[in-house]
């Protein structure tokens, strides 16, 4: 393997192919490591790791604060609704103040779309996106990538579809640049309403019947509607959603048998899926949440340990 060269981690658009297989490589080595009983490496032993929050997350700030962990980083949690941003201080100055610690990652959800590359000029740490506005969410892409790697043995020639809220949805453009990568093809389903007006430029295929459009996936990607993002109403109603859009029991049977079912949590059950279904598809989602820990660790040591060779084999 080529030694890791990119300093920060931002989004799915600006890794290569080759990048995002080693990225694989590696969190398959620490998923191995998470089943051992002493679940721990050194590898960024004496590295601080600030996790800033700036939006609300369960699963990705606890991945996040455990891969950096089981890597023996210093590990730090910022949280900004317990923050002096309460008491009037910038973002900006928040990342100068934690300059003066010397971190070597920061870790960054925040609401604006784009605005990380405009945030690494005031540190010198590396910067790991985990979730900008409507735009990346490169590690959720990897390890939904990650897991169907592990179930489909392989990534290339899929089609995957992506279903929902594909209009305020970061992980459906991370998912769209990953998957389109490694030659699958994307489409999305979702309300006219729910999809961006310049989305065909994408190169995915835009379906709003979701009957029609199950029929030939080998992976679906079911996502959240995204309330907190929206200013206005996209479609009537949530009955109406469900009518059309909603995973069931039916619908499930119009697509293949080995068809995988993903979803990047929280899953709000009789809202994008049926709950009669929750015994059959949160196996996955849960087995999505455990290779996110590797998925990150991965990410982490790699930006971690930068320019020096890594040892991990091949
Ligand atoms: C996603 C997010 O925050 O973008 N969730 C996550 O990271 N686990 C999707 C969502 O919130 O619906």
């Amino acid at each position: 393997m080529e030694p890791w060269q990119k300093k920060h981690i931002l989004g799915i658009k600006d890794l290569t192919r080759e990048e995002m297989e080693t990225i694989f490589k590696i969190a398959h080595s620490f998923r191995e490591l998470s089943q051992r009983e002493v679940k721990k490496a050194p590898a960024l032993r004496g590295k601080t790791i600030v996790n800033l929050f700036f939006e609300n997350s369960t699963r990705t700030k606890i991945s996040f604060e455990l891969a950096g962990k089981r890597l023996s980083a210093d590990v730090l949690n910022f949280s900004s609704n317990m923050s002096s941003l309460n008491k009037g201080e910038t973002i900006v100055d928040t990342i100068k103040n934690l300059e003066s610690y010397h971190p070597d990652i920061l870790v960054i959800r925040i609401g604006y779309s784009h605005s990380l590359i405009n945030l690494s000029q005031y540190t010198s740490a590396s910067i790991v996106n985990a979730g900008d506005g409507s735009n990346e969410h490169p590690t959720q892409c990897l390890l939904d990538m990650f897991t169907v790697q592990q179930e489909k043995g392989a990534l290339e020639d899929l089609r995957v579809l992506i279903v929902g809220d594909i209009m305020h949805s970061r992980v459906a453009r991370s998912n769209i640049f990953g998957f389109q990568k490694f030659n699958s093809r994307v489409s999305v389903c979702a309300p006219p309403t729910l999809i961006p007006y310049d989305f065909e430029k994408l190169g995915v295929e835009i379906h709003d019947d979701l009957d029609q459009a199950l029929k030939e996936a080998d992976v679906v990607i079911m996502l959240r509607i995204q309330k907190e993002r929206q200013q206005e109403s996209f479609f009537p109603s949530i009955r109406e959603y469900v009518e059309n859009f909603s995973l069931t029991p039916e619908r499930l049977k119009k697509a293949k048998k080995d068809c995988l079912i993903l979803h990047p949590g929280p899953v709000n059950w009789d809202v994008e899926i049926s709950s009669q279904l929750k015994e059959i598809v949160h196996p996955l989602i849960l087995k999505q949440v455990e290779n996110g820990l590797a998925v990150r660790m991965a990410v982490l040591y790699l930006v971690g340990t930068r320019k020096r060779e890594y040892e991990i084999s091949d």
